[in-house]
């Protein structure tokens, strides 16, 4: 049922829309200079907003509205002032369909060394039809990057955040701790290559639930080091399943 998460979603844009401020500051990336013509680099306006909410000693949220914002990449890091920070997104983050960008990059949005993370909503672009195309010609080719990476981080939810092609993998939890992904849905094509939908590593206590995933890889692939991972309620497909 992602519908729980959609819940959640249009509950906390309630509280935003009524209260505002009230649970700790906002940093609103459009207010920081962010364009929502998907051809504006974000990054710079996204980067100013982590860099307030992690250095916030109370708790903090950034917010992404609705529109179709251009991110070169994200490297949001901690350690931070806070244990809460909110990245409530109501729109696209769409990455360079250029394969040559992320070349170098292991992620294209990465959130490492934070305690208290929570992702609500929003839909992630990879993009990465140029770099599958590439991988299918038998060129040589970028690895790619994956889209969204949580390394290192302990309390960290993620709900409602839709993934949809990605250059590599999805999500991917390494070296995590408590980590609570529900209402998830990864869309990438069938024959992607290597574009598994949430793969876990060397982390403890993660639960993935309420979650469609559809990719040309494993929905969930299970690294080394994991324990204590539960799944519930996971519709896999296509995919090479859960392994
Ligand atoms: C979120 O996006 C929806 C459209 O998808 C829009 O109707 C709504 O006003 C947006 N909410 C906020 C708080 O920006
Ligand atoms: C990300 O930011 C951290 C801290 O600002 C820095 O140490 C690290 O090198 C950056 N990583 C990348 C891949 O840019
Ligand atoms: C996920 O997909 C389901 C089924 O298509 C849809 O009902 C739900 O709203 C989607 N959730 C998100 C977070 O996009
Ligand atoms: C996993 O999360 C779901 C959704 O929040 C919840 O219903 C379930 O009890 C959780 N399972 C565990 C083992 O924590």
């Amino acid at each position: 049922m992602p519908l729980v998460g959609n819940l959640h979603l249009l509950f906390l844009l309630f509280l935003f829309l009524n209260h505002g401020l009230a649970a700790g500051s906002t940093f609103n990336i459009v207010s920081l200079g962010a364009k929502a013509d998907g051809m504006t680099d974000a990054s710079p306006a996204f980067q100013e907003a982590w860099a307030n909410a992690c250095g916030s000693s109370e708790p903090a949220t950034i917010y992404v509205p609705n529109g179709a914002f251009y991110v070169h990449s994200g490297n949001f890091t901690g350690p931070c002032k806070n244990n809460a920070i909110t990245v409530l997104i109501n729109g696209t983050l769409m990455a360079s369909s250029n394969i040559q960008v992320l070349a170098q990059s292991q992620a294209w949005i990465a959130f490492r060394h934070i305690n208290g993370l929570s992702i609500y909503g929003g839909v992630i672009d990879g993009q990465g039809m140029g770099l599958w195309n590439c991988k299918h010609s038998g060129q040589s080719c970028p690895d790619g990057a994956t889209s969204l990476e949580i390394f290192d981080s302990q309390n960290v939810n993620v709900n409602g955040l839709s993934s949809v092609n990605s250059q590599m993998f999805n999500i991917v939890v390494y070296g995590c701790q408590n980590v609570q992904i529900q209402g998830v849905n990864v869309s990438s094509a069938s024959d992607s290559p290597n574009t598994d939908g949430i793969h876990v590593q060397q982390s403890l206590n993660v639960n993935i639930s309420n979650s469609n995933i559809g990719t040309g890889d494993d929905c969930i692939s299970i690294g080394p080091g994991t324990t204590n991972l539960w799944m519930e309620n996971i519709n896999c497909g296509p995919g090479h399943g859960i392994r």
